[in-house]
């Protein structure tokens, strides 16, 4: 969800107000699509990278994201929308935790919809993580990794989309999209709407995918 700071940037407004305006985006999108018959969703809302930004712009993320979850879990979990969190959540604050742990339980036997959020998610640690585990187990094999990726529960990735005119994958799910169509769009996270990703899904459902086979 890439381009809130260059949203607020191009309106002399302050990133914070991106990220507001991104948080909107989110809850857009997410009424957008329950009804379009999409079995998952997966947002990267903060990347295992973003500890790099200045600790008030994490500060400013880390509030957003509780109050999104005091506003709009019980809308969400009323609409059969079931929430997975993708990546190393645990090591956030203690009470963003206990929202997001929340967030899960009460939703787990949703089945309209999965929402998954990547937190704290690295695509290249997600992968060594799932050999290590793969490895105390037994043999590494594409199979028994795939096994311990946080996604193991999630349906394949069929298409990936960056906004905001990036043209990179910045570590996220690098091996599930080993077979993803991608949509690259200019559209500035902000001003991303249901209609776009319907027009993603037009494009996607013109392509010819062919695995390797021809
Ligand atoms: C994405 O917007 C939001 C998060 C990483 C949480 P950015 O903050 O990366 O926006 P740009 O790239 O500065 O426009
Ligand atoms: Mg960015």
């Amino acid at each position: 969800m890439d381009g809130n700071g260059r949203w607020a940037k191009q309106r002399f407004l302050p990133r914070a107000m991106g990220h507001q305006r991104g948080g909107e985006a989110v809850r857009r999108l997410i009424r957008g699509v329950k009804d379009m018959g999409l079995e998952a969703l997966t947002l990267y809302a903060f990347s295992s990278e973003n500890w790099r930004r200045s600790a008030e712009e994490i500060s400013d993320l880390m509030s957003l994201m509780k109050r999104f979850i005091l506003n709009d879990l019980d809308e969400i979990a009323a609409h059969g929308v079931r929430i997975r969190i993708i990546g190393d959540y645990k090591a956030f604050a203690p009470d963003v935790v206990a929202l997001l742990d929340n967030a899960i339980e009460k939703t787990a036997n949703n089945r309209v919809m999965t929402l998954a959020v990547a937190l704290n998610y690295g695509s290249q640690q997600e992968i060594a993580r799932a050999a290590t585990a793969a490895a105390a187990k037994g043999e590494i094999t594409p199979e028994s990794i795939e096994a311990e990726l946080y996604t193991s529960d999630l349906p394949p990735l069929d298409l990936l989309i960056r906004t905001s005119g990036e043209v990179r994958l910045s570590n996220f799910l690098l091996w599930q999209a080993a077979y993803a169509e991608m949509w690259f769009t200019d559209v500035l996270w902000p001003d991303f709407t249901p209609e776009h990703l319907k027009e993603a899904m037009a494009a996607f459902g013109q392509r010819e995918r062919r695995f390797g086979g021809r």
